[in-house]
């Protein structure tokens, strides 16, 4: 495989962070198959064809996965679909899960899990230690029924058409390196922009791209769909860090349980007026005030947000004679 040096220019980041990329933002356009090393020979990244046999069933699937759009706050609005496991997420979702896609399209998700073996098998021939050390940092930290099955990623991310401004990819393992696959038809451009080192690399139909998208930065440049049809989709595979912190699959299915039951458990109290003290953090600030009330006054507190008039008429009286 050819290799080939890069230099690690000084460039100023908030002229690039979160802005879309150009293409005079390169002086190089990478097309053919390569290894990208630093000036002391460490790689930096791996940029392969593959055979489109291997990823006939793969491209059929992920033509048709339905998409989502999400609107980010940079303002570019992206479509894209996760696939792989989901680590906890605060309090709305405060289990590791597998995603939607999963649940949803079980047949899809498969094939584009099953690819990811595929590709690690790619990943480790072409740089067999940076593949070790991921392999290790995800045994030692993440269970095994988080990880997609014979590979080190946990889950990953389907792209469609999006053209991405400058950014860090946030969230993964640190020091390995995230896999991307990209399909490409019909389509003009959408080179992957990695501005420090001066070149973008072509990602065109059927490659393969591996780098540690944390520590380099990169976007996408303009593209445009030239045929009917035409397409670009790059679906990236990754270890996601907050995995760490799942348990095995029957505990996280528990806390899921639990959680839902306390929920239907103070949903069902709150209806009956029975909140404890301690649950009051949850009720409205206006409606923990008349708690005090409600309790000076020696009125029941399911009575907390009962409309004036329909209150019975004694309590009716004491909170005018209390409002005097
Ligand atoms: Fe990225």
């Amino acid at each position: 495989m050819k290799v080939i040096q890069l230099q690690r220019q000084n460039i100023n980041y908030k002229d690039y962070i979160k802005r879309p990329a150009n293409n005079t933002d390169y002086k190089t356009l990478i097309k053919e198959d390569c290894m990208l090393v630093d000036q002391d020979n460490q790689i930096l990244g791996i940029y392969i064809t593959i055979p489109p046999l291997k990823t006939k069933l793969l491209r059929e699937v992920v033509k048709r996965v339905h998409y989502q759009t999400n609107r980010r706050t940079q303002g570019l609005t992206t479509t894209s679909r996760i696939f792989g496991y989901m680590p906890r997420e605060t309090i709305r979702k405060d289990y590791c899960s597998s995603t939607a896609l999963a649940r949803q399209n079980p047949k899809y998700h498969t094939i584009i899990t099953n690819f990811a073996e595929t590709l690690s098998e790619y990943y480790k021939d072409t740089c067999p230690e940076i593949f070790s050390k991921h392999q290790a940092a995800v045994k030692e930290k993440i269970k095994d029924e988080w990880t997609i099955v014979g590979t080190p990623f946990t889950s990953g991310i389907i792209n469609k058409d999006n053209q991405l401004n400058y950014h860090y990819d946030r969230g993964n393992i640190k020091k390995v390196y995230s896999n991307m696959v990209a399909f490409k038809s019909g389509c003009e451009g959408g080179y992957l922009c990695m501005p420090e080192y001066g070149i973008a690399l072509e990602i065109k139909d059927n490659s393969c791209t591996f780098f540690d998208g944390q520590e380099i930065l990169h976007g996408v440049t303009p593209f445009e769909i030239i045929e009917q049809g035409g397409y670009r989709y790059t679906l990236v595979y990754y270890s996601l860090q907050q995995m760490w912190k799942c348990e095995d699959v029957n505990m996280e299915i528990a806390r899921f349980r639990n959680r839902k039951t306390d929920r239907e458990k103070t949903r069902l109290k709150r209806m009956r007026g029975e909140l404890e003290v301690d649950e009051l953090k949850d009720i409205p600030k206006e409606k923990s005030r008349n708690y005090n009330i409600f309790k000076e006054l020696n009125i029941p507190i399911k009575f907390i947000g009962t409309p004036f008039t329909r209150l019975p008429k004694e309590y009716q009286k004491r909170l005018n004679d209390y409002k005097r």
